[in-house]
């Protein structure tokens, strides 16, 4: 149960931009497309704070063009929105950013934080992290472009020998971010372990810009906690909002003083049809729809309990959306869904495994 106790931080300022609730939807490739974030503003009845795009690329062999980027699409409602670009050349990341500018979102961000290996081994996202000096360059290159406001989103370091957040910070600073968020992870560690949220918060408290910490928040009461505790201005949600789409309404609510809405399991799943119906839309195939559905029912059995493994298997083994409903047509009038609950923060972590399964392993070579 959520301690109804008021947070003092529920909002944030950048730029001229003013946002409420603090909170930002983390930008994921293959997951925040324009169906998952509205669906997400929509439980949220439009209380996000923060949108993003998904990372465009900038490198390539061709100039940057605005053509066949489905990833720049954004409606009006959804600002204050952000397009996030990521690339290792300061040009083209700044042309780059001068073609966005003309779309008028409400600002640009720079991924220093994608691990990937055909992004961070090339220079760009994370690998801009070991090479300092042209981030710093990107940071320049692009602001004198712009007169948007200029965010970056980052990584603590490379890997636990290299935490480099601090002269990140820095860098920032000096080329005029307007905003920094900081996933606690290093780029070695991908998405395993946990968040340090201790080096976020050291980073918040020495700098002079505002800084979002980004990291495993889960809940409105892990949201709580963190802006409690430290000198951040907000959280940014990634794989949270898989599992918890209503997170962001149910933060906004929280930070207004309003009673905390249960989920019953028949709403819960009843948001799959919402999402397909989004996604048709906006003109994405069948197919493709199913796929979504299924990384979203992926997460979002798991706030089941009792769990039920048989019918998360066969959710996400479904060959056509009609199988996928009829699946949980059936769930829901089936008796032992009278026994089960919905608790969309009751996983554990989110790396998918149980707390004693946790690996610290490396997910990505150094
Ligand atoms: C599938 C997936 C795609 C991601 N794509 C991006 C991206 O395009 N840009 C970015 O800055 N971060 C990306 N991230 C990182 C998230 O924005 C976020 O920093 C990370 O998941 C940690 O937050 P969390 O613990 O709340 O999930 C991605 C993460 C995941 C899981």
């Amino acid at each position: 149960m959520d301690r109804m106790l008021k947070v003092e931080k529920t909002s944030f300022s950048f730029g001229s931009l003013s946002v409420f609730p603090n909170t930002i939807l983390s930008p994921m490739a293959g997951v925040t497309d324009p169906p998952f974030r509205r669906l997400c503003r929509d439980l949220a009845k439009n209380r996000m704070g923060l949108l993003v795009s998904e990372f465009v690329s900038t490198d390539g062999s061709s100039d940057f063009s605005l053509k066949n980027r489905k990833e720049l699409k954004f409606y009006p409602e959804e600002r204050p929105f952000g397009i996030q670009i990521f690339g290792r050349d300061p040009v083209r990341m700044a042309k780059a950013a001068g073609l966005i500018e003309t779309l008028q979102p409400d600002f640009i961000e720079i991924n220093a934080g994608c691990p990937v290996p055909k992004v961070a081994d090339k220079g760009g996202g994370a690998g801009l992290l070991r090479d300092l000096d042209r981030l710093a360059a990107i940071l320049r290159a692009v602001k004198s472009e712009i007169d948007l406001p200029m965010t970056l989103k980052c990584r603590i370091g490379w890997d636990e020998e290299h935490i480099n957040i601090f002269d990140t910070l820095r860098i920032a600073e000096g080329e005029g971010v307007d905003l920094l968020t900081v996933h606690g992870r290093t780029r070695v560690q991908g998405y395993n372990g946990f968040a340090d949220w201790d080096i976020i918060g050291e980073t918040a408290s020495r700098a002079k810009i505002p800084v979002v910490g980004n990291g495993d928040i889960v809940s409105v009461n892990t949201a709580r906690e963190k802006l409690e505790k430290y000198p951040i201005v907000g959280v940014s949600i990634g794989r949270g909002a898989l599992h918890n789409p209503w997170l962001f309404g149910q933060i906004a609510d929280a930070w207004e003083g309003n009673p905390s809405l249960e989920i019953s399991l028949k709403e819960a799943f009843s948001i799959f049809e919402k999402y397909y119906g989004y996604m048709l839309e906006d003109g994405i195939t069948a197919s493709g729809a199913l796929g979504r559905l299924k990384q979203l029912a992926a997460r979002l059995c798991k706030g089941l309990f009792p769990e039920n493994l048989i019918f998360r298997q066969s959710l996400l083994t479904s060959e056509t959306p009609i199988a996928f409903f009829e699946k949980i047509a059936l769930f829901i009038e089936d008796d032992c869904s009278l026994n089960t609950q919905f608790y969309p923060d009751r996983l554990v972590n989110l790396n998918g495994k149980k707390e004693n399964e946790v690996t610290f392993g490396r997910q990505f070579k150094g």
